[in-house]
């Protein structure tokens, strides 16, 4: 158990920043956490959390240098270089070379602090494909959890020291020399989307070619980290690359990357592993944000759809055979109310035309889709004949979790199937009965021959 779990004094602190200053701390390693309100608080000359507290409660401001002490912005200009280098002369050709000549390239720097980071890709990107072709091919997209360092990113604005690490002729091609410092040239500054997005929270961007999210996951605890994978799993294109800081390393259980160069943390997304149900609800944003950038919210919403307005009648059930999700078509068939969710299918009206324990009992032994054919649904009002198909889901790991029933609507068939059997039968009879007027008539006809 961490520190801070025993803690109620810090963990109340926690609740206050994530309700109070949409600042959610909650995926961040413990101990090194409070170590930085330590830090801070010793600066203001208080002793314990909850009189740090009451601070924050009297002196809402207080809530950025605190962020300042807490998410390290430390960055710079080619940090890291031989890994920058790979990059430059092996990853980003091979980017470029993957695509058609017009093709879009969608780069992402996450936890880009005051932007050192993207202005090292985008003088890259640059010098490989002319500033021109950089201006109509490549999208940046920059994002920190913290404004005050967007702030300095989207500024652009650097010292003396801090462009020390960038070679001469980058320096004076790509920025200007003024009174306030050394500035990023303004029309590629321009085209660059900076944004406000909390890795651990937000939903992610998508088709990206390149994610660099270099010396962010470090500070995070391993189970968030783990989420914040199978997010950029989802984040980039099948091509995509991910470059990661010199100290991190892949956690997740299941292989959903591939090294490119382990040296230089550079990973590629691995292309036969499919993201299963469980990691997708991961993916939710885990914000009321309406503005964090969330283009999963439209993908989630137009999947729901998808299996709401489906014409066919589709039931969830888990594990136990207890119903979980119901679509339109169902809820008229079955005469299901929104407080079945959860019942076992078995005490609905529906256990009537399925035995969920069986269904699931099956499935646990021999993990395949398969079909019930011409079942019955007796009503006050009609008879409905079914055939039901029956997909188990399961979770990454491969554990059956539940089973999708889809209902197909057969009475028509099944009608039409009885009349053209009645209607061959007498069809069978009148031919018979033809036969044998046939033969009467030829021995009438024969008689007839002989008495003349
Ligand atoms: C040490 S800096 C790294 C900057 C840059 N990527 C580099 O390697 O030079 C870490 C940055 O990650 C940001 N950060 C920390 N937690 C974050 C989160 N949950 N979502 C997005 N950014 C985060 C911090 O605000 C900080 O700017």
């Amino acid at each position: 158990m961490s520190t801070s779990e025993v803690n109620p004094e810090f963990e109340a602190l926690l609740h206050y920043l994530k309700q109070n200053c949409g600042c959610d701390l909650t995926g961040y390693k413990p101990d090194s956490l409070m170590r930085r309100f330590q830090r801070r608080m010793q600066q203001l000359g208080i002793e314990n959390y909850t009189s740090y507290l009451q601070y924050l409660q009297a002196e809402p401001q207080e809530c950025t240098p605190l962020l300042d002490t807490i998410l390290i912005n430390f960055s710079g200009f080619f940090r890291d270089r031989d890994a920058w280098e790979y990059l430059a002369h092996k990853i980003i050709p091979q980017i470029i070379t993957n695509k058609q000549p017009q093709e879009q390239i969608r780069v992402w720097s996450a936890g880009c602090a005051s932007g050192e980071e993207v202005y090292t890709l985008v003088m890259l990107l640059a010098e490989i494909l002319g500033i021109e072709q950089y201006l109509q091919r490549v999208q940046m997209f920059a994002t920190d959890v913290d404004r005050d360092a967007l702030r300095r990113a989207r500024q652009g604005i650097y010292n003396e020291n801090e462009v020390a690490s960038i070679p001469s002729q980058l320096l004076s091609k790509y920025f200007e020399q003024t009174e306030q410092g050394y500035v990023f040239c303004s029309q590629l500054r321009r085209s660059i989307i900076f944004g406000r997005h909390n890795l651990a929270v937000d939903a992610p961007m998508s088709k990206i070619d390149l994610l660099v999210c270099r010396n962010v996951l470090i500070y995070l605890k391993r189970e968030t980290q783990a989420s914040i994978f199978v997010r950029f799993h989802f984040a980039l294109n099948n091509q995509g690359l991910l470059f990661l800081g010199n100290s991190e390393s892949l956690i997740n259980q299941r292989q959903i990357f591939t090294p490119v160069s382990i040296k230089r943390r550079i990973f590629a997304k691995a292309k036969d592993q499919k993201l299963g149900l469980d990691e997708h609800l991961l993916l939710l944003p885990q914000t009321q944000d309406k503005k964090a950038i969330n283009p999963l919210n439209t993908y989630i919403r137009i999947w729901q759809a998808a299996f709401e307005t489906s014409p066919l009648a589709q039931l969830v059930v888990d594990r136990s055979g207890s119903l979980l999700l119901v679509n339109e078509r169902a809820y008229g068939l079955f005469r299901l109310q929104n407080n079945h969710i959860g019942a076992p299918v078995r005490d609905l009206e529906i256990g009537q035309v399925i035995n969920s324990l069986t269904v699931m009992r099956r499935l646990n032994r021999d993990h395949h889709p398969f079909s019930l054919k011409n079942i019955e649904w007796v009503t006050d009002n009609a008879t409905t004949h079914l055939d039901i198909h029956i997909t188990p889901i399961s979770d990454s790991s491969g554990k059956l979790i539940g089973a999708n029933l889809t209902f197909i609507d057969v009475t028509q068939y099944i009608y039409l199937k009885d009349e053209f059997e009645s209607l061959n039968s007498t069809l069978t009879s009148l031919t018979q009965e033809l036969h044998i007027t046939r033969k009467v008539l030829n021995s009438t006809t024969q008689e007839l021959r002989n008495i003349h």
